[in-house]
């Protein structure tokens, strides 16, 4: 199981001043995605980078590019964000009426479909969309700002999350975001996560030597 698990680098805590460097030292250290984090300012209060940080890094790198949006109304971008280069776009189910059109909207670009959790938001509501997923998100801290703890029911949560994916949609890969380290990681491995996205963990200090420490935590 463990040998499946893939970890997703989160550049918000890049060095934005050397990102295209970053993300080829993460490449070189067998990461398996790239994620980006989008926010606006109003589904969650930071800022964060938009389509033009997906289009410069589509060019630089091979990896799949998880595009994790954290905006209100996400249909409205999600051409925007098909056209930059994202391999795979992640919506909350908290930011629109609309969640099942805009997986959609994901899926008829021919991209991978996620849909995201807030750790407050029932898990029922990953029950009638997990068919059509590919990627089920579960905030484990509340979204906006890395270097966070993460919230300790999340982990129950997570437990859940993996028998109802495998009782409805065993192709769906459940990724965890927030909070992950050296103590977390196991811990998720071991309820189901699939994919391990961390950010301060990976960019602070020598990434290559992060990511080994990432996988080792985790291997039995
Ligand atoms: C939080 C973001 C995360 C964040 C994780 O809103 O979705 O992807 O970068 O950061 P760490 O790993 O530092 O908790
Ligand atoms: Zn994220």
């Amino acid at each position: 199981m463990n040998q499946t698990v893939k970890i997703a680098p989160s550049v918000l805590a890049a060095d934005f001043a050397r990102l295209g460097e970053q993300v080829a030292q993460c490449e070189a250290a067998g990461a398996d995605f790239i994620h980006i984090d989008v926010m606006d300012g109003r589904f969650v209060p930071n800022i964060s980078m938009g389509m033009v940080v997906v289009e410069a890094l589509r060019k630089v790198s091979r990896l799949p590019l998880d595009v994790h949006l954290m905006i209100l109304e996400p249909e409205r971008y999600i051409a925007d964000f098909a056209l930059a280069g994202a391999s795979h776009i992640l919506v909350h189910a908290e930011a629109t009426p609309h969640v099942h059109r805009a997986i959609q909207q994901v899926k008829e670009h021919g991209l991978a479909a996620g849909l995201v959790l807030n750790p407050g938001t029932p898990l029922d509501f990953f029950e009638n969309l997990l068919p059509d997923l590919d990627e089920a998100l579960l905030m484990t801290v509340n979204p906006g700002f890395g270097g966070q703890q993460l919230i300790p029911s999340s982990l129950q949560r997570l437990e859940t999350l993996r028998q109802m994916r495998d009782q409805r949609n065993p192709n769906c890969l459940i990724e965890v975001d927030g909070g992950i380290n050296l103590e977390t990681a196991p811990q998720l491995v071991r309820r189901g996560a699939d994919i391990l996205v961390a950010g301060s963990l990976i960019f602070k200090g020598d990434i290559a030597h992060n990511i080994a420490a990432l996988r080792k935590s985790y291997a039995p």
